[in-house]
């Protein structure tokens, strides 16, 4: 990786980083979820990076994929907050969220056990190691600690511009593996649940423009987010038509509706490990 981009990384983990650290403590009973959403994307813009999805604030038993378009859903007591925030500059992307309980402390072996999943896979990654290797080491930490880990989400590689780059890492000892090479970027991304692990989808909240959509305002999403995903809440005057054919990211729901946490760190695999961009 030439030293450019290995520095795009790097700045773009660490605004990642501060922006995650800094919106956690305004994660608060009765606030909207809009507000930490724009107050995360703001942050980005402010200290130099660009939004490389909208904010992922999903609650409980959805995993992942919600982001608020208005000010109605609020923080309520003892909700599972997973936060999710990538930025990317120049195209290179940083992937991390964190998962916070608001104001009680009901699941934190829950919260821990997907930190602890992480913390082991992010040690076990290094160049030559097989993808269903590092899953397994996911499955094993989240079962020893009595939970499941949802086996529909995996991690995935990025590329540039390319938020889901075409390897995945499982968080299961998957039959089949990939050899994971020095230089590759990836999210890694446990979810533990109380569930069975199965996920289910919800509404779309989340879209991104592909060839298939046609007309002026797709044309104006295409040249100011190209691939990556968008959100309705960004393009003031937008009705949904204008997003026929477009990739929906539906929100991801634990099947059995039970509560999901997660944890995600990006990282570029080295020689002897791996570089953690989000720390
Ligand atoms: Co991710």
């Amino acid at each position: 990786m030439n030293d450019t981009i290995h520095e795009y990384y790097m700045e773009a983990g660490k605004i990642a980083a501060e922006v995650r650290k800094e919106s956690l403590g305004k994660i608060k009973e009765g606030i909207p979820l809009l507000e930490i959403a724009q107050y995360v994307e703001n942050k980005i813009v402010d200290l130099g990076g660009v939004p490389a999805f909208p904010c992922n604030i999903s609650i409980n038993e959805v995993a992942s994929h919600y982001t608020p378009q208005d000010n109605v859903p609020c923080f309520k007591k003892s909700d599972v907050v997973k936060l999710d925030i990538g930025v990317h500059i120049e195209g290179y992307i940083a992937d991390t969220a964190t998962t916070v309980e608001v104001g009680t402390n009901n699941h934190l072996k829950l919260i821990k056990t997907c930190e602890e999943a992480l913390e082991k896979a992010i040690a076990s990654v290094k160049d030559g190691i097989q993808t269903n290797t590092i899953g397994r080491i996911i499955e094993e930490t989240i079962k020893k600690n009595g939970f499941n880990p949802i086996k529909d989400l995996t991690g995935h590689s990025l590329e540039r511009y390319r938020l889901h780059a075409g390897t995945t890492i499982p968080n299961y000892k998957s039959f089949f593996g990939n050899k994971i090479k020095k230089d590759m970027v990836f999210a890694i991304e446990p979810f533990a649940t109380y569930g069975r692990g199965r996920i289910k989808d919800g509404e779309p909240y989340i879209f991104a423009i592909n060839d298939r959509c046609k007309g002026e305002l797709a044309q104006e999403i295409r040249e100011r987010f190209g691939p990556l995903p968008f959100t309705p809440r960004w393009i003031p005057g937008i009705t949904g038509k204008e997003l026929k054919g477009a990739r929906e990211y539906f929100e991801l729901i634990e099947e059995s509706g039970n509560i999901v946490a997660q944890s995600e760190h990006t990282v570029i695999v080295t020689d002897e490990g791996c570089e953690v961009t989000t720390k």
